[in-house]
C-alpha cells in the first residue's frame, strides 16, 4: 500500500517501528561504505596473471623495447585491442595510462587551446551538456576548467535528444557533451540506435569544434546473458561527416586493476595527431610495459568477453541482493523509483522530493556511508535533491546486505517523517 495513503495515526505507527529499528543500528556500530564504484577484492584477484605475465620479454615484433622512452599513442598491439574494444581503426585509437579521466581532461585540456583560435563570444561562458545524473568526475573537470555546465535530463531511450539538439543549435558556446552510452553512471541507460544517431547529426549543428565526450567506460560490463547493444557512433558520424566531433574512451580499470590498468582514446585520425602535439609537452610515452601486459593477459575480444563473465559471476548477486531488499522494503509504497541495470556497477535511486539528503545523512548517522547527495549532478547540487547513487561492487555481500538493510529503512523513515510534516 502507499504510504501516502496511510492515516495520520497509522503513519505515526511506522515511524514508530522504523525508529525502534534504527536505533538498534546505532548501538550496532556499524562501518559500511556504499560510495564509490570500486571492483572488489575479488574481482582484482581475477586479473593476478598480469604479475609476471611478461617473464622477462619486453620486446615487441616490431622490435621496440616497452622498458624504454617513446611511443606516445602506445604500442601497436594495444592500440589493436583499444580499436576492437572501442570498435574503431588502430589509426584511430591511443593507449594512456592508468586513467581515461587523465586523458578525459587533456583533451579538454587540447580543446581549451582550440578555443583560443576562435572568435568566441567574450561575453558568454564556454559550456557542456550534462546528462543528468551523470558522473560526477566528469563535472569536476569542467568545474577545474570553468566550463558552465548545462543539465538535460534522460528518457528511456537516453538523453532527452530534443532538449540537446535544441540547445546545441541554439548557442554555439557549447563545446561539448558528457555522455556514458552504455551502462550509464549511474542511470543504467544504454542509448538507442535512434539517440546514437540523432548524436551523429549534431556536429551538423553545432559551433565549431563541438566535441562528443563518448566516454564508454562500461563497454564490456554485461550483468545479464543479453548485453545491451550499443550502435558504432563513429560508424554514423563518418556517415554524416562528423567524426572530427567524436572522441571516445574507454579503459581497464575495471577489467583488470582498477589502480593499474590501461586507457583508451579513440577519434579521427586528424583529431588524434592533433591531441598528441598537445601532449608532447607533457609526456614521452606512457606506461608501455603495462601495455603489453593488458595485450598479453586480455589478448582478444573473445578473451575479454570469457573474462568479463567472471566478474558477472562475482557481481551478480550483489545487484539481485539489491533489487530483493529495494523491493522487499519499498515496492509499492511509492516512495522510490530506482533502476534495474543489466550493466555498468550503479543503481540509481529517486527519493521523494527533498529527501535524498536527510537519508544520506540518517545513514551516515548510524555508519553507513552513501555516495552524498548531490553527487550525480554538476555543481552537486541535485535541484529535486532526490538521488542517490548506489555502489553495490565493493562489500562483501554480507557486508552489503547489512547497509541496504540500514538504507531502506532510512528511506522509509526520512519518508514518513516527511509525510507526516506535511
Ligand atoms: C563513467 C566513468 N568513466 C570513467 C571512470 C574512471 O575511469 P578510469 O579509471 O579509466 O579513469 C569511471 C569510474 O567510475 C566511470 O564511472
Amino acid at each position: 500500500m502507499k504510504l501516502g495513503d496511510f492515516s495520520e495515526d497509522e503513519l505515526k505507527a511506522r515511524q514508530s517501528e522504523l525508529q525502534a529499528v534504527y536505533d538498534r543500528f546505532k548501538d550496532a556500530r556499524l562501518s559500511l561504505d556504499l560510495t564509490r564504484g570500486k571492483p572488489s577484492t575479488q574481482q582484482l584477484d581475477l586479473s593476478n596473471d598480469l604479475d609476471g605475465i611478461l617473464g622477462g620479454f619486453f620486446m615487441l615484433q616490431d622490435g621496440t623495447d616497452v622498458r624504454n622512452y617513446g611511443g606516445i599513442l602506445g604500442i601497436p598491439e594495444a592500440r589493436r585491442l583499444g580499436a576492437d574494444i572501442l570498435s574503431l581503426h588502430a589509426a584511430q585509437v591511443m593507449v594512456g595510462g592508468n586513467s581515461s579521466l587523465t586523458l578525459m581532461y587533456n583533451m579538454i585540456a587540447h580543446m581549451v587551446e582550440q578555443w583560443e583560435g576562435e572568435a568566441l563570444d567574450s561575453n558568454s561562458k564556454v559550456k557542456f551538456i550534462c546528462p543528468i545524473p551523470g558522473y560526477d568526475r566528469h563535472f569536476t573537470i569542467c568545474e577545474s576548467f570553468g566550463i558552465e555546465m548545462i543539465n538535460v535530463g534522460f528518457v528511456s531511450s537516453g538523453p532527452d535528444m530534443d532538449g540537446i539538439e535544441d540547445l546545441v543549435s541554439k548557442d554555439p558556446m557549447i563545446k561539448g557533451i558528457w555522455c556514458v552510452p552504455k551502462y550509464s553512471n549511474p542511470s543504467g541507460h544504454t542509448y538507442d540506435e535512434a539517440t546514437v544517431k540523432r548524436f551523429a547529426k549534431l556536429g551538423k549543428v553545432a559551433g565549431e569544434n563541438f566535441r562528443i565526450m563518448w566516454d564508454n567506460a562500461y563497454v564490456a560490463h554485461h550483468l545479464s546473458d543479453k548485453p545491451a547493444r550499443l550502435l558504432n557512433l563513429m560508424d554514423e558520424a563518418v556517415q554524416e561527416g562528423t567524426e572530427d566531433n567524436v572522441v571516445m574512451f574507454a579503459s581497464s580499470s575495471k577489467v583488470t586493476f582498477a589502480g593499474a590498468g590501461i586507457s583508451f582514446l579513440g577519434t579521427s585520425e586528424n583529431n588524434l595527431a592533433a591531441f598528441e602535439k598537445s601532449l608532447v609537452p607533457q609526456v614521452i610515452g606512457f606506461d608501455k610495459v603495462n601495455q603489453l601486459r593488458h595485450v598479453r593477459f586480455l589478448k582478444d575480444l573473445d578473451n575479454l568477453s570469457t573474462h568479463m563473465e567472471k566478474h558477472r559471476t562475482l557481481l551478480a548477486p550483489k545487484f539481485n541482493m539489491v533489487q530483493g531488499k529495494l523491493q522487499a522494503a519499498l515496492e509499492g509504497k511509492n516512495i522510490a523509483d530506482w533502476t534495474t541495470p543489466d550493466g555498468g556497477y550503479f543503481v540509481s535511486l529517486d527519493t521523494l522530493p527533498d529527501l535524498a539528503t536527510t537519508v544520506v545523512d540518517l545513514a551516515a548517522a548510524v555508519g553507513v556511508k552513501l555516495t552524498p547527495a548531490g553527487a550525480t549532478y554538476p555543481y552537486g547540487i541535485d535541484p529535486e535533491n532526490r538521488n542517490i547513487r548506489v555502489a553495490p561492487t565493493f562489500p562483501p555481500l554480507p557486508d552489503l546486505e547489512k547497509a541496504l538493510d540500514v538504507f531502506v529503512v532510512c528511506l522509509e523513515l526520512a519518508s514518513v517523517n516527511h509525510l507526516l510534516a506535511t
